[in-house]
């Protein structure tokens, strides 16, 4: 594995899924591999889940780590060529990537979508230009249009929980405050369906995603005909991109209650995380047997370190 932006880069998933959960059962098993290597994990964004698991799955390998927050502690990056830098922009990324990857033997990059620029977005123009100038391997740690570590993740999770070969997967829309990337539910779709699960997404009129990411999956629009015999229930908000960055509704209707999860074959209950209670999902839910949102969130750790260990070339 060269870099690792989306299920694309992946060989052979169930070869990933039998790695991971070898690095599960024995985490420390590869600590002498990162000896003498350095991963930086730069973040653009906010996190707690990725900046923490991601750390702890290199160190579970044996490497240094530098955890860099370039908008708090950095310069703030030009993006643009050919500008003229008069601005409050110090750095071009074309330096900062060529520099960073003179200091680390692989770069995390997690930069979000500006849900302004629709183009620019889902040309990845940010984790494009680290592959391009860093001249060592990148990885996403939630990009423009994808958020590959989670959904391997979410995968990870299913595969032990599951109790069926294939089983029915719904990918859920719920209400959000604030406008949201597409980047989960895009990746979440793309590993489902690589993993060959039964995939539903719904969502409200108006918030259909990229076709390309729809390969696979089937549409229903009314919330409550897809629950009926889901085995995973997974909810998230994202803004709409069709009105590109747009939130078209709030509707609580949407919100994944109790009743709701009464018409599915007792799913089990996901989301990536960080969640906002009663908006997307009711406490009731969240807080059921049937929730295993920090069970994911651990496996985030496994998720990275293998495919860190593959960056590394094992
Ligand atoms: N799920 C996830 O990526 O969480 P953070 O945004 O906290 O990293």
């Amino acid at each position: 594995m060269k870099h690792f932006t989306s299920i694309h880069d992946v060989a052979d998933l169930k070869q990933l899924l039998k790695e991971a959960f070898e690095i599960k059962k024995n985490p420390y098993a590869l600590e002498h591999l990162g000896k003498h290597k350095t991963a930086c994990l730069l973040f653009f964004n906010s996190s707690l889940r990725t900046r923490l698991s991601t750390q702890k799955a290199a160190m579970n390998l044996g490497m240094n780590c530098i955890v860099f927050d370039i908008n708090e502690e950095g310069w703030k990056i030009e993006t643009e060529y050919g500008v003229i830098m008069d601005g409050d922009k110090a750095e071009h990324i074309k330096e900062a990537a060529g520099v960073i990857g003179r200091y680390a033997d692989v770069i995390g990059i997690r930069s979000f979508a500006s849900l302004k620029d629709k183009q620019k977005d889902y040309s990845e123009h940010v984790i494009s230009q680290f592959i391009q100038y860093a001249g060592v391997p990148i990885f996403s740690m939630e990009a423009a249009t994808g958020h590959p570590l989670q959904s391997f993740a979410d995968v990870i999770t299913i595969e032990e929980y599951k109790k069926k070969e294939r089983p029915k997967v719904v990918l859920t829309w719920a209400p959000h405050p604030k406008a949201l990337p597409q980047a989960v539910p895009n990746s979440f779709i793309e590993w489902t369906v690589a993993a060959d699960y039964e995939v539903v997404v719904t969502h409200p009129k108006g918030y259909e995603l990229d076709a390309k990411f729809m390969k696979g999956a089937k549409l229903e629009y009314n919330q409550q005909k897809a629950f009926e015999g889901a085995d995973f229930i997974y909810a998230k908000n994202w803004s709409s991109y069709t009105e590109y960055g747009q939130i078209l509704s709030k509707d609580r209707a949407w919100t994944v209650d109790s009743a709701k999860m009464a018409l599915t074959n007792d799913a089990k209950f996901m989301h990536c995380l960080p969640v906002r209670r009663n908006m997307i999902v009711t406490d009731e839910v969240i807080d059921s047997p049937n929730s295993i949102v920090v069970q994911e969130a651990e496996n985030r750790v496994y998720s990275a370190q293998t495919v860190i260990k593959k960056l590394l070339g094992q």
